[in-house]
Formats: C-alpha cells, structure tokens, sequence
C-alpha cells in the first residue's frame, strides 16, 4: 500500500528533468498524491506525454520547456507555473543524467564544464529562480538529486561525481543558510535505478551484475526515488533538512 501524505494535496511541485525517467516518475507520484505538477524539460512531445497521463487521471499538471542552464528560461520558467498553478511550494531539483564513464585522461575541458553545467550549475540556477519567493512566504522544500557517483567512486565520469558531490554540500549548505527562514532542503542520492534509458543502454547480462553488488540484490526502480522524493516534501519530514538519503539498495560507504 503506497504512502499518502495528504498535505501535498495542492501544493505546486515543480519538478525539472520530468519529461521522463526518474523526473517523470516523481511527477506522477506528487500528483497522485494529489499536487499540482509542473514538468520542465527541453523535449516538449515527452512532457506533453507526463502531462496528459497526469491530466487524464484528473489531477492538475503543465509543462514548461527550458534548458535549465539557462537562467532567462528559468525566469520564465517561475512566471508561467506562478501564472498557471501558483507559487512552488516544492521544487524537485532533478534535470542532469550526463554520468556516461569517459577515462578521465579523455576528459576534455568542455566536456568537464557541460557536465558540470548540467548536473550542478543547472541545479543552482533553478535554485536562484525560485528560492526568493519561497524565502518571501517562509515555506518550501527543495530536493536535489545527487548521485552514488557523487558518494563513493564509481564508474562514472569524474565531471558526473564531483558535480554530484558538489550538490550534496550545495544541499547542506543551503539547508543551514534557509532552515531559519522555512525553506527545507534535501539531496536524494541514488545507486543504478533502472529507467528507460539505463534499461536501453545497460545489457541484461551486466544489470544482473550490478545487481549483485548492491545488499538488496535488485537495481532500484523510479519509484524507490519517489517515494523518498514524496516523504522528504512531505510535512512528515518536517524536522528533516541538509541531508543526502542513499537510495543504493544498502550499497553505502561510511
Ligand atoms: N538513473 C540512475 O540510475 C540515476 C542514478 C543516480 C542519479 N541519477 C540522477 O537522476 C536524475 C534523473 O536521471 P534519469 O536517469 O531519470 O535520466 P534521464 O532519463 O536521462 O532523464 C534526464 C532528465 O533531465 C532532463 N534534462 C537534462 N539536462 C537538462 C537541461 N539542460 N535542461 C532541461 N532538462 C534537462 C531531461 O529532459 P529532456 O530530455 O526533455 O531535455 C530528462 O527529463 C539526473 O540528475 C541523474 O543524474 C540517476
């Protein structure tokens, strides 16, 4: 029996990288629960997609294209969803996915500064877009998304797991710097979670394996993240701010 968390009904959750993956899934949750949902992504047939499964449920959701490492798109970005749904009450930070492994010797310097741009630069800005107005009522809740990459070494690029070790300190930080004025943050770090895209790119042969790696014994599906993702914006985690969950399947370090 899923969760309710009847206080997230009506709130406006707005959730970047919802056009598919872990983001759409996470959109879906929040408006089963009953929110108002604004998917922002770069690939509008896909958002149109989340859109009118959440719509033809009979809850309320739009979708706003942006590049969200462009902060003049996330200014309009803010301005339709306050327009059309309201003020955010939740902003789930989600947009990035640019963790393919490249030996770091071929690293190039552009391909370093367009993962740190999407993964990390990105989250800031959407951050800054939104986070005055949540200041100004002195409510909200904030989740980034971090990474097991961002944990532990992996097999990831190296831009991929600094960047996303950078967002659990931009998640701590922030979480102190706000907490006095009502505004909640949190950073969900998840191992191998087995979306559309790592089920297109990862063999079934090497899914077993990673598998294998993680005490659980199974990869992690969409709905593991949100899950956390509806708990951490929900009033149930009121007392909570500043922390990274690992959504790893018991595969933690420290
Ligand atoms: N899947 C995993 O195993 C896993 C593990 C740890 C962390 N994560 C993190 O979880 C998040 C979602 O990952 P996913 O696996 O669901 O990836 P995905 O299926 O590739 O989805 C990525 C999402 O991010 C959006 N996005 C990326 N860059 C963007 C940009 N510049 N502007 C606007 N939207 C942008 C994409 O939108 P468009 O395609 O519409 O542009 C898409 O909705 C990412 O931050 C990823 O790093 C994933």
């Amino acid at each position: 029996m899923p969760a309710t968390y009847p206080d997230l009904r009506l709130k406006t959750v707005l959730v970047t990288g919802g056009s598919r993956g872990i983001g759409a899934h996470t959109a879906r949750a929040f408006a089963a629960q009953g929110a108002k949902v604004c998917v922002v992504g770069r690939d509008r047939d896909a958002l149109d997609g989340v859109v009118s499964d959440i719509t033809s449920g009979g809850a309320a959701a739009i979708a706003v294209t942006a590049d969200v490492s462009d902060a003049t798109a996330l200014a309009g970005v803010r301005e339709q969803t306050e327009t059309r749904l309201g003020p955010v009450d939740v902003l789930a930070v989600f947009a990035g996915g640019q963790g393919a492994p490249v030996p770091t010797p071929e690293l190039t310097e552009q391909h370093w500064r367009r993962v740190l741009d999407s993964e990390l630069t990105s989250a800031f800005l959407t951050i800054q877009a939104f986070l005055p107005g949540m200041l100004e009522r002195g409510a909200g809740s904030i989740l980034t998304m971090s990474s097991a990459a961002g944990r532990q070494p992996s097999q990831a690029n190296l831009a991929y797991g600094v960047a996303k070790a950078g967002l659990v300190m931009l998640t701590r930080h922030l979480a102190a710097e706000v907490g006095p004025r009502g505004v909640r943050v949190n950073a969900i770090a998840p191992s191998s979670i087995r979306t559309e895209k790592l089920a297109a790119h990862m063999p079934p042969a090497v899914q077993e394996h990673v598998a294998a790696m993680h005490p659980l014994r199974r990869l992690g599906v969409p709905d593991d993240v949100a899950q956390v993702a509806l708990f951490l914006a929900s009033d149930a985690a009121s007392w909570l701010t500043g922390l990274t969950i690992d959504v790893a399947g018991g595969r933690i370090t420290g």
